[in-house]
């Protein structure tokens, strides 16, 4: 079953933030999901400890036992299995990206993040050479205006565009609700309106996103069968 690996050597890029936002779309659709926290940060293991009813998707890979068996025993499983690792380019990532369906690069339509991003790019290239195999991905741009698309913000995507960088259509954008999920410790259909404006924008954006992510995994398993 896909595995979705969250990659930005740039830390606070929204590689957390986008994993659990995934996690706990899909599982509110009703599918069987495990969202793997690799990062030692522990940033979702620390986000189950709380009340949420879909604290049980998120898991810790077990110590001493190889990062790539444990992701193929739990794939085999579940429907979705999504990781989120650390920042830094390392054995972790290397494992994931071996392993990965897709591999979503979050990050924000800043210039200083696009250029970071570029490591993440270049990581995956080698991956794809160790390999031999196409890993199929796409830039996610998180903590977007929802109202305006900045200059800024259409510039990094035509660069992305250019450097033929496939590209989600649908945007994280900057919304309490995304950062809420953390404060709370809950999904976003379990946070209160009264704390937390933009509940229904929010959750119409995560299942934008959630769409997205199956109907491109949808797409290259087809073109992965065909070729
Ligand atoms: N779409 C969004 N709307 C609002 N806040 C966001 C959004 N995306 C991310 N954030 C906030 O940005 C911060 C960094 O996001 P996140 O922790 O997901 O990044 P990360 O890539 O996992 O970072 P790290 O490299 O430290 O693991 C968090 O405080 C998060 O709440
Ligand atoms: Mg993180």
């Amino acid at each position: 079953m896909p595995v979705v690996v969250a990659a930005n050597t740039k830390g606070g890029s929204g590689k957390s933030t986008s994993s659990l936002i995934l996690g706990t779309t899909l599982a509110r659709m009703g599918a069987t999901v495990r969202v793997l926290d690799a990062d030692p940060q522990r940033t979702l293991v620390s986000w189950s400890s709380g009340q949420s009813k879909y604290r049980d998707i998120v898991t810790a890979p077990k110590p001493g036992v190889d990062l790539s068996d444990q992701i193929d025993q739990i794939s085999a499983e579940y429907q979705f299995v999504i990781i989120d690792v650390q920042g830094s380019a390392n054995q972790e990532l290397a494992a994931a990206m071996s392993r990965a369906d897709l591999v979503t690069i979050p990050m924000r339509a800043k210039t200083a993040d696009a250029e970071v991003a570029a490591n993440a790019i270049g990581l995956l290239n080698s991956q794809q050479k160790l390999f031999r195999r196409s890993i199929p991905h796409g830039v996610v741009f998180i903590a977007t205006n929802p109202v305006i698309t900045t200059k800024e913000e259409k510039h990094i995507r035509e660069s992305v565009k250019q450097l033929q960088i496939p590209c989600f259509h649908t945007s994280l954008h900057e919304r309490t609700a995304f950062s809420h999920m953390f404060r709370f410790k809950v999904a976003i259909d379990e946070l209160s309106s009264k704390e937390t404006n933009g509940l229904e924008a929010a959750m119409e954006n995560a299942d934008a996103y959630a769409t997205e992510v199956i109907e491109t995994l949808r797409k290259a398993r087809q073109k992965g069968t065909a070729a």
